[in-house]
């Protein structure tokens, strides 16, 4: 396998932003932080991102790109004759279990891009718009074919290695999704009674916050940066050495932030003002958007573009999962990249049936990858610098660039005691949590 490189800064940033940004974003942000209360959820979030997301994704870069391979091989080479490749495994089995349920939601947005250009969501009213989802969602011919299509598309990017032509186009794209979020945002806080919904993004109430909240909060912050799982360390891998690895690392975890954070802006105040409940679940972006959309110049246009821009965000996150799961099955078996991206599609296809049959599946999948198998791969990644790596190795490959990395002292400090310590501490508190034992109060 020849080594694939980025050339120029914007390539690697843009390749892993593309990674980044997609769903988690757009439909996992929102409901998750609907569901815990809003406000505090989001200000943990913000905690969570900065203290324990960055360092582990500047981990994952350096990590890849010292190893100059995709996340596999890098641990193995690392670290020969240890077990540290493991972690590559349990990212495999990380990708699987999100693209299962993955390719349902961007089925749906499909779905939704179809039904707002053949007219059909427009002038619905608010129940109308609600039981359309209900519909949908409960509808296993339709998710499984939708799903099905997704998936199909996803393959035939990886299946020929075209990856690089998609990420051309959203370069162009996303810029674009970002300027619909922001008018729509605007729109969505002038509507009548959107004040609440403001509020509920930006007046914290930490009475909500309760041990289940932070431990989402850590999740959806793993989930939303794809980190946790190596797919990140892959692209570490591609980022050459003439760049700034902190730098890259914090413009991708500032864009997706920003864009979730956006995200917010637009669905809450439209969900107050439309008497819907922002605690929802997996349905939230559904059943706000189109009632918003109904009412603004030009909104047919605005819901085409925007379910369009989202399924490409989607696509360049679903090609970054599925990829993992190619390389590896590559890598494992030695057989060429199309026959591998067929097998990783079908493995894909039987769970994604599973997860567009059954409710009870879906947030399954949603919640052990997000929750518990990223928050577990990060705190592997984490350890494996000072356990592997060492303070020299590490500083030598954030600095290779030439330039210093001016907090490295930090980021170090970051990695070697925080990190592990919350990671090890919120997941007790949930066991603890789950199994009823109180211990605050
Ligand atoms: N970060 C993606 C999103 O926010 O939609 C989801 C994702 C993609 C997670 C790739 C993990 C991953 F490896």
């Amino acid at each position: 396998m020849a080594k694939e490189g980025f050339n120029s800064k914007m390539g690697a940033i843009a390749a892993a932003a593309g990674s980044a940004v997609g769903l988690g974003n757009i439909w996992r942000f929102p409901y998750v932080l609907g569901q815990n209360g809003g406000a505090a959820f989001l200000l943990i979030y913000v905690l969570f991102m900065m203290l324990i997301a960055m360092p582990v994704l500047i981990s994952e870069f350096a990590i890849g790109r010292k190893a100059g391979l995709p996340v596999l091989g890098a641990f193995k080479t690392l670290a020969p004759g240890k077990k540290w490749y493991l972690i590559g495994f349990s990212g495999v089995l990380c990708a699987f279990v999100i693209s299962s349920f993955y390719n349902v939601v961007s089925g749906w947005t499909m779905y939704y891009t179809y039904l707002s250009a053949t007219g059909q969501l427009a002038s619905l009213s608010e129940g109308e718009v609600a039981a359309t989802f209900q519909q949908t969602s409960s509808d296993p011919v339709l998710c499984v074919i939708w799903m099905l299509v997704m998936l199909g598309l996803t393959g035939f990017v990886v299946a020929r290695g075209v990856e690089k032509g998609i990420e051309q186009y959203s370069k162009v794209l996303m810029p674009v999704l970002l300027l619909l979020i922001v008018v729509v945002c605007i729109r969505a806080v002038s509507l009548d009674g959107a004040s609440e919904g403001v509020a509920f993004l930006l007046s914290p109430d930490f009475s909500k916050l309760s041990p289940k909240a932070i431990f989402e909060a850590l999740g959806q912050s793993f989930f939303s940066l794809s980190i946790g799982m190596g797919t990140m360390t892959t692209y570490g891998s591609y980022i050459s050495k003439k760049q700034n690895l902190s730098s890259s690392a914090v413009s991708v975890a500032m864009i997706d932030f920003f864009i979730a954070f956006l995200a917010g802006l637009m669905i809450f105040p439209c969900a107050f003002a439309f008497g819907i409940n922002p605690g929802q679940g997996p349905g939230l972006v559904f059943v706000t958007l189109p009632n918003i959309f109904n009412q603004m110049p030009m909104g047919q246009l605005v819901s085409v573009a925007f379910f369009f821009l989202l399924v490409v965000a989607a696509l360049t996150s679903s090609i970054s999962l599925l990829e993992v799961v190619v390389t590896f099955v590559r890598a494992q078996y030695g057989i060429r990249r199309k026959t591998s991206t067929f097998i990783a599609c079908s493995l894909v296809a039987v769970f994604g049936v599973a997860c567009s049959l059954s409710s009870t599946i879906f947030n399954f999948f949603d919640n052990f990858s997000a929750n518990v198998l990223l928050p577990g791969g990060a705190l592997f990644i984490v350890l494996f610098v000072p356990l592997v790596l060492g303070k020299k190795q590490m500083r030598d490959e954030l600095e290779a660039h030439g330039g210093g990395f001016r907090l490295f002292e930090a980021y170090y400090f970051l990695t070697k005691y925080v990190v592990p310590f919350a990671i090890s501490l919120i997941f007790i508190v949930n066991i603890l949590s789950w199994m009823d034992i109180k211990i605050f109060d």
